[in-house]
């Protein structure tokens, strides 16, 4: 199909974890529009555009090798995207600001203003220009006045549709969302955008679950939608610290707790904290909105999340020094998993980089392994001082350690043959399950010592008299 053959172009500014395999679904499902995905990146572009693409996602590669080249293109030439674009999807990076004011909490929306810029610059026609990032509260505010300071007779609407999509399950998220998000103006210009990109979601998505609201409620909604999802975390963490002092069982509690409708039982897994790239910098983010709104003591609560998110790794540590007799000075640690998640190669936030810089603080020799994050591993670690190995074989990973530590709950660790494991291992040989997803009694019965998390430890020492 040429160009003009296509109903319509869209474009996406950032070709990331949110870019890439959204467009890759729109594609899909709207074989009539054409969709380009523009990056800075030479090296990302190329990858997307290989047989090796730049992120794992399952059931991303079948779906970009379907479409791409016919109606999905990767490019960097993000000025042709922009003029031939009716619809411009706005993805870059929003990450905490590093510098200056807010500095450990504010957005850093440099990337977002310098391709606001250029949009305004190079476009010569009407366009749409949807916030995908996550930004703060009235950030198209911001926005609307970098496109609209000159003269010009081109016309930007603005409208926000933040992202819901968790990375590992991003392909069926895109493809059956719980909800749409799409905040607009309430004016007959703003309105008619909203309808566009109404229109491309309907596609595949029922339209009762696209809701429409005005701009500020959508792009709070995203903030607010993570601040939610991180405190139930931070909430069942904090239980799982009261449950190791009582010996109740915090999967118990959960489940007990899950079974009210009112509370309902997802993103109740207790386990070492939450990582990722955006639970934590949403909700500094958060924070700063509302001390800069001065709301002083609803900063304070959300702050506080973050915090318990801190305890949880640290006491993880600092559980594994105590019960391998305060030291752990040249003793192997082999941690299962480093991705911040299972299904990803993403190591973004991941817990595992403060887990290891710890251990390698009190002198542990730390052995990771993981299916898919050993080269983020080694980068996220980069500099670090101390004894630090990367070994794609778990087995090979805990010969002669002391202790495993699973960080990452990757399913392929459920499977292992753990009587060859613990045969290989230095003895008394512990297995510190940070995401409970082992077969406890069986590692016990093998003869490990092992300490889940939120549970009765089962150790054969107290258990020798
Ligand atoms: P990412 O870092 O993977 O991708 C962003 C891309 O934007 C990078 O490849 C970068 O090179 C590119 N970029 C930056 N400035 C550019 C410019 N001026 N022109 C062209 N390209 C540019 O980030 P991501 O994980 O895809 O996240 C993007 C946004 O989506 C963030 O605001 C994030 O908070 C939000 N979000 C992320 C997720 C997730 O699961 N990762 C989910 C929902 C929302
Ligand atoms: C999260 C949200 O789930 C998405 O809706 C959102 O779009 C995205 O952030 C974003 O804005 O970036 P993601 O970070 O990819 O998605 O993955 P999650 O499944 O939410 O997991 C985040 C972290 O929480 C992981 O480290 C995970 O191990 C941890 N987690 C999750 C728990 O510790 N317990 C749980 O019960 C659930």
């Amino acid at each position: 199909m040429s160009d003009q053959t296509f109903k319509k172009n869209i474009l996406c500014v950032g070709a990331g974890y949110v870019g890439g395999p959204t467009m890759t679904v729109i594609a899909n499902k709207c074989p009539e529009y054409k969709v380009t995905v523009v990056d800075i990146s030479q090296p990302r572009i190329d990858a997307w555009n290989s047989d090796e693409l730049p992120i794992y996602e399952p059931g991303l590669d079948e779906r970009v090798f379907n479409v791409r080249g016919k109606n999905l293109f990767f490019s960097t030439d993000i000025n042709k995207g922009i003029k031939e674009a009716d619809i411009i999807f706005v993805s870059v990076n929003t990450p905490t600001k590093t510098f200056g004011e807010g500095a450990g909490k504010a957005s850093d929306l440099q990337y977002l203003e310098k391709i606001a810029r250029q949009i305004k610059e190079v476009a010569e026609s009407d366009k749409i220009v949807v916030e995908k990032s996550t930004i703060p509260v009235r950030a198209a505010e911001a926005l609307e006045r970098i496109l609209h300071s000159d003269d010009s007779k081109t016309h930007f609407e603005i409208l926000s549709n933040p992202e819901f999509l968790a990375e590992g399950t991003a392909i069926d998220d895109m493809e059956a969302p719980d909800r749409v998000l799409i905040g607009s103006k309430d004016t007959p210009s703003g309105l008619k955008a909203r309808d566009q990109l109404v229109e491309v979601y309907t596609h595949w998505v029922p339209r009762e679950r696209v809701i429409t609201t005005n701009l500020w409620s959508s792009e709070l909604s995203k903030l607010v939608a993570n601040a939610f999802l991180a405190q139930r975390i931070s909430s069942i963490n904090s239980i799982a610290a009261i449950c190791e002092m009582t010996q109740a069982d915090v999967q118990e509690v959960s489940r007990a707790i899950g079974k009210d409708t009112r509370i309902g039982a997802k993103f109740l897994n207790a386990g070492v904290g939450f990582g990722g790239s955006c639970f934590r910098k949403d909700i500094l983010n958060m924070v700063y909105l509302c001390e800069f709104y001065g709301l002083h003591d609803v900063a304070q609560f959300w702050a506080q999340v973050v915090k318990m998110n801190e305890y949880s790794m640290d006491r993880f540590v600092k559980r594994i020094l105590r019960t391998l007799f305060n030291t752990l000075v040249g003793k192997k640690i082999a941690v299962y998993g480093f991705a911040f998640k299972p299904d990803t190669g993403d190591t973004r936030d991941a817990p595992a980089i403060t887990i290891c810089k710890s251990l390698l603080r009190e002198k542990a020799h730390v052995c990771i392994t993981d299916p898919h994050a050993l080269k983020n591993a080694a980068l996220d670690l980069e500099g670090v001082e101390g004894a630090v190995e990367y070994e794609l074989d778990p087995y090979k990973a805990a010969e002669g350690a002391h202790a495993i530590a699973l960080v990452t709950e990757w399913k392929q660790f459920k499977d292992l043959d753990y009587k060859r494991i613990f045969d290989s291992m230095s003895k008394p040989a512990s297995i510190f399950d940070g995401r409970n997803l082992l077969d406890h009694k069986a590692l016990y019965d093998i003869g490990f010592n092992v300490y889940p998390l939120g549970k009765p430890d089962l150790d054969h020492f107290q258990n020798e008299d």
